[in-house]
């Protein structure tokens, strides 16, 4: 059977993300059959003995640069007709929900390349990259956590890797708005009790007080969002 949607990530450390791979839902539906997750060190493409990934940029400066013979011998054998070829970086788009989803929608195969140090030569990017995709307006020191996040995202938009899809619709973001508050038994713990109206069984009066606290956060937490909001009417 042929996955849904096959990953495969390039970074120097792939130990970090292996874990959390097999560890999680995603994991789950990787052993499932649903998704095709392969995670490659990027060493295993350097050219000489020492198996040399980086080197100090051109003009000087702080930091090391990825050098592009590796990642050029890394990405031409792994993409395949039709794939996207995604960098991780901080000054790439911002990763948000309409872009996951959109990007398990329209691809059955990413090439994901996790940096480090200072980056990667320009001219992968210029010649091998389709799109430049950052997890937030923060700098970490090893990218391959951001190529763990990506795929987290997208991962959880491909059917079937949710235990329930219903979920997704559910998600903070969806319609432009964050989550309403969820509770669960007990109904009263330490002197704290649950809303009456979630008690009620009453689902459009659940629908309706759900939504105004998902207005109500949002109001107060991420007013751009709502603006958003209006602009779509
Ligand atoms: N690598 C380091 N920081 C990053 C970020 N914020 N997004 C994507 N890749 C990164």
């Amino acid at each position: 059977m042929s996955s849904a949607l096959k990953i495969d990530l390039i970074t120097l450390f792939p130990a970090m993300v292996r874990g959390f791979l097999e560890e999680s839902m995603i994991g789950r539906a990787w052993q499932r059959g649903i998704l095709e997750i392969k995670v490659h060190n990027l060493r295993d493409w350097a050219a000489d003995k020492h198996f040399t990934t980086d080197d100090r940029p051109f003009g000087g400066g702080a930091g090391m640069v990825l050098k592009p013979e590796p990642l050029f011998a890394a990405i031409e054998e792994l993409r395949s007709p039709g794939c996207s070829v995604i960098f991780m970086t901080p000054d790439g788009e911002p990763l948000n929900l309409p872009l996951s989803r959109d990007l398990a929608a329209d691809n059955s195969h990413l090439v994901i390349i996790s940096g480090h140090y200072e980056g990667i030569d320009q001219r992968v990017r210029d010649a091998l990259v389709d799109r430049e995709v950052s997890i937030g307006d923060f700098v970490l020191t090893n990218g391959t956590l951001a190529g763990a996040v990506f795929i987290d995202s997208v991962c959880r938009h491909v059917p079937g890797v949710l235990g329930e899809e219903k979920s997704l619709t559910q998600d903070s973001f969806t319609g432009n708005l964050l989550s309403f508050p969820q509770y669960t038994r007990p109904a009263e713990f330490r002197g704290m009790s649950v809303p009456e109206i979630l008690l009620t069984g009453n689902h459009a009066a659940i629908d309706q007080w759900r939504k105004e606290r998902s207005l109500e956060k949002t109001r107060a937490r991420r007013p751009d969002l709502l603006n958003k909001k209006e602009s779509e009417k």
